[in-house]
């Protein structure tokens, strides 16, 4: 039996997998962790458990967890690709239609009395159906995505890393945005994504493009955004996803055609618990001499 620190509430059953283990909220005296996307364990904060050997995050993306100072003092890092990606892209094309639809401001003009009747050109948004949608990263849920983007008669466009064969592919991030109606970021946080889309690459978008952000926020730089929104060069935004969570930019708060949700892009009762579980299943494979599919750094096992 080891001693495991879960750092927040799991849905009911995301447990069941260390049954048997010492399960603890609080302590450094521990062999595994189990923690969520919020928690940061750089250099420093992994040498704080001198006796730590699996650390698995509630969470596909990993951008707060230093994996290789987790290698150097050979700890296993988990995360929980795979099962969140169906749930993911439903938000992000839940999102998609929002957007483009003006759903937020539609919202909030009738709750606030601000709807007097129905009016032939009161606001009025962008088709979704039929539309050139651009991913920002091809993996498992841009490609979730695309599946969706077809049921709505789509053109899809995709870049990716790495050439993907695929038709569709465009290799230039900057010869896409120019092409795309609807935008939608699915590529990881990490030091070349970082501000991927700065002011020049909105400039390069239509004006009448929407932006969809379900990813990480950091892959947006705020400020040119809300610029964009506020001088009509670009039509709409949906965002999940925020710089400095859980601190809102001001100027997005009020920016126009925005629709604007708490990162919530994996938040269902099964998806969370399927999440909650696998990562889990991680600490108790690792603790097991085990070596886990969702280990992102096998090499320490
Ligand atoms: C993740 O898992 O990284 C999502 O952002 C939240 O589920």
């Amino acid at each position: 039996m080891a001693r495991v620190l879960v750092t927040a509430e799991l849905p009911p059953g995301g447990l069941d997998p260390l049954a048997g283990h010492e399960i603890v909220l609080e302590g450094v005296d521990v062999e595994g962790i189990v923690c969520q996307l919020t928690d940061r364990y750089d250099r420093q904060a992994l040498a704080s458990y001198p006796r730590l050997r699996v650390l698995a995050t509630v969470s596909v993306g990993f951008d707060k967890i230093d994996v290789a100072a987790a290698t150097d003092r050979g700890v296993a890092v988990c995360n929980t690709p795979g099962v969140l990606d169906e749930t993911t892209a439903d938000l992000a094309f839940g999102l998609i239609i929002a957007a483009s639809r003006l759903f937020g401001t539609a919202e909030a003009d009738l709750r606030s009395g601000r709807w007097t009747g129905f009016g032939l050109l009161d606001r009025l948004g962008r088709d979704v159906h039929g539309s050139v949608l651009g991913l920002v990263g091809y993996g498992r849920i841009g490609r979730a995505v695309a599946r969706r983007a077809k049921a709505f008669d789509m053109t899809v466009l995709h870049t990716a890393r790495h050439p993907t064969g695929e038709p569709g592919f465009v290799a230039d991030i900057d010869e896409l945005l120019p092409a795309l109606d609807i935008l939608s970021l699915h590529v990881p946080l990490t030091d070349e994504t970082r501000q991927l889309i700065d002011g020049r690459r909105l400039a390069l978008m239509k004006p009448t493009a929407v932006l969809v952000n379900t990813a990480r926020g950091p892959l947006v730089d705020e400020d040119a955004l809300a610029d964009a929104l506020e001088e009509g060069r670009l039509f709409a935004a949906g965002l999940d996803v925020y710089e400095r969570e859980p601190v809102m930019n001001a100027r997005l708060l009020s920016a126009p055609r925005t629709v604007l949700l708490p990162h919530i892009g994996s938040a269902t009762a099964r998806t969370r618990t399927a999440m909650a579980r696998l990562a889990c299943d991680g600490v108790r494979a690792v603790l097991a001499g085990e070596v886990p599919a969702n280990c992102l750094n096998p090499e320490v096992l």
